[in-house]
């Protein structure tokens, strides 16, 4: 390849950790037309914005974006070329090109791997493209292996879509049916991944526990199967997956925690209300009792898992009652880590069109309530964690010169001084003081594991 054949692709990636991956693969597929990755839009060949349609103003959002970067666009002479991706793409994409007619390519999350000939019709002048369709075609078939490492933490999706619908969800809608990847290719890739120098792998998907795949003796797995096969690769040193659905914790993946070393001690699973009648509403098809009894298992089989989850508070027919049923459930659960959102009406979606929707400044108080407990138990598990030695995996270097950044093995950024070369091998560190984002500590022992 030529210098004059080199071009700048920029991506924009909003949304979750299955957008993050689904951007790195997308320049992967470029990178043979000589697309490389720029840190800026201004003045790039390409760029990419990838949307995600889960709350608020997702469409308003997109648009107000691409008005800026229509007058970058313009700067280039119009020469750059611009594509809306993601969820808010798979949902409106003719609405996207009739508003904003100088995009020139809006593709869906299950289309990217056609990138390369949607960038030859778009670059024939005048050419729109749209591919929003669920091809027959599976796209991980036809992607080519990363060529850009992702460093000391990987992703690596292995599920998609989703056949729950919950009431007040788009994902099903944005991401299709429930696909699983073969235990072969995710096991290709996982090697791929630690041979490029990534020593943990958080596996994604929409209901990532819901993975049943085709095992190489034709047979199918579930996650606590593949989770084992997983923690033999060579070089790996951390496993995590993301995001779980209740229902589908199986026995065999709750054995897991117990017999997997590798496999984290953090769980992130969405329970979203602690009320049962909500729960109904919401259709997600189990208690908060049986929530609770998952998370016993869980906790029986590794005593030093933490749990993140997601609460929604707002949703259509919420009453007090349902709202303080929340609150028991945390103070009764705790939570290391949670997020916490109001609900927002999403078109399409039958809890948009329910009657009983709950009065704004109702959702704003039950949201400052709730998070504020959060915020509470997320600190305090913080602190609990100051004077334990734990396993650090380095992945990078800290703030300040001598200082290297790592991750516990509960997700917070932990500061140390420490030498650079450390970083990619995993160290005993003496957690010594709990700030609100991070934790500072002292290497005890150096283990290098590489
Ligand atoms: N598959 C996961 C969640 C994926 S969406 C699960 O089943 O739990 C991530 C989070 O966004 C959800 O857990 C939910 O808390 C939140 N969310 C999804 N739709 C929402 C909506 N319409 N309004 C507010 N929050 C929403
Ligand atoms: Fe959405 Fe429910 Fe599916 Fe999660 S399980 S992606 S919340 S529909
Ligand atoms: Fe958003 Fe789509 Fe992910 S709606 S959360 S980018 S699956």
């Amino acid at each position: 390849m030529t210098e004059t054949d080199r071009k700048r692709l920029h991506v924009i990636t909003w949304g979750c950790q299955m957008n993050v991956y689904d951007s790195g693969r997308m320049a992967d597929v470029l990178a043979p037309l000589g697309y490389a990755p720029a840190a800026e839009p201004d003045g790039a060949d390409m760029v990419i914005l990838n949307t995600c349609h889960i709350r608020d103003k997702a469409a308003e959002k997109v648009f107000s974006e691409l008005g800026r970067l229509r007058r970058m666009k313009e700067a280039t002479g119009n020469c750059m070329i611009l594509a809306v991706a993601g969820c808010v793409a798979q949902a409106e994409g003719a609405e996207i090109l009739a508003r904003a007619p100088y995009v020139d390519i809006v593709l869906g999350p299950q289309t990217y791997h056609r990138l390369p000939e949607m960038v030859a019709r778009a670059s024939r002048a005048g050419n729109k493209v749209i591919e929003t369709d669920f091809p027959p075609e599976d796209k991980f078939d036809h992607l080519p292996e990363s060529a850009t490492p992702q460093g000391v933490t990987a992703f690596l999706t292995i599920q998609e879509g989703c056949d729950k619908f919950c009431s007040f969800c788009v994902v099903p809608y944005t991401r299709g049916a429930e696909q699983s990847r073969s235990a072969a290719t995710i096991l290709r890739e996982a090697r791929h991944l630690t041979a490029q120098g990534a020593r943990e792998i958080t596996l994604l998907g929409q209901n990532v526990n819901a993975w049943h795949g085709e095992a190489p003796d034709g047979t199918t797995w579930g996650l606590g199967r593949l989770l084992r096969e997983l923690a033999d690769v060579p070089g790996l040193l951390r496993l995590r997956y993301a995001t779980s659905h209740p229902r589908d914790m199986d026995d065999d993946l709750i054995a897991a925690h117990r017999d997997v070393p590798t496999l984290m001690p953090f769980l992130h699973l969405p329970i979203q209300s602690g009320s049962d009648r909500m729960l109904a509403a919401m259709n997600r098809k189990h208690t908060a009792d049986d929530y609770r009894r998952i998370i016993d298992r869980l906790g029986d089989a590794r005593p030093d898992l933490a749990l993140s989850t997601d609460f929604i508070v707002g949703h259509p027919g919420e009453t007090e009652a349902d709202f303080e049923a929340t609150m028991t459930l945390v103070r009764d659960v705790t939570f290391a880590l949670a997020y916490s959102f109001k609900y927002s009406p999403r078109p399409g979606t039958p809890a948009a069109g329910a009657p009983a929707q709950v009065a704004e400044a109702d959702k704003d108080r039950r949201l400052q309530a709730l998070q504020a407990l959060l915020r509470e138990q997320q600190t305090e598990f913080a602190a609990g964690c100051v004077g334990l030695d734990l396993p650090v995996l380095f992945t990078g270097p800290g703030r300040h010169p001598g200082q290297i950044a790592g991750r516990s093995p509960f997700l917070h950024p932990v500061h140390v001084s420490g030498s650079a070369d450390l970083i990619g091998t995993e160290s005993i560190v003496r957690i010594v003081a709990n700030y609100p984002n991070s934790l500072a500590g002292t290497l005890v022992q150096e283990r290098r594991i590489a």
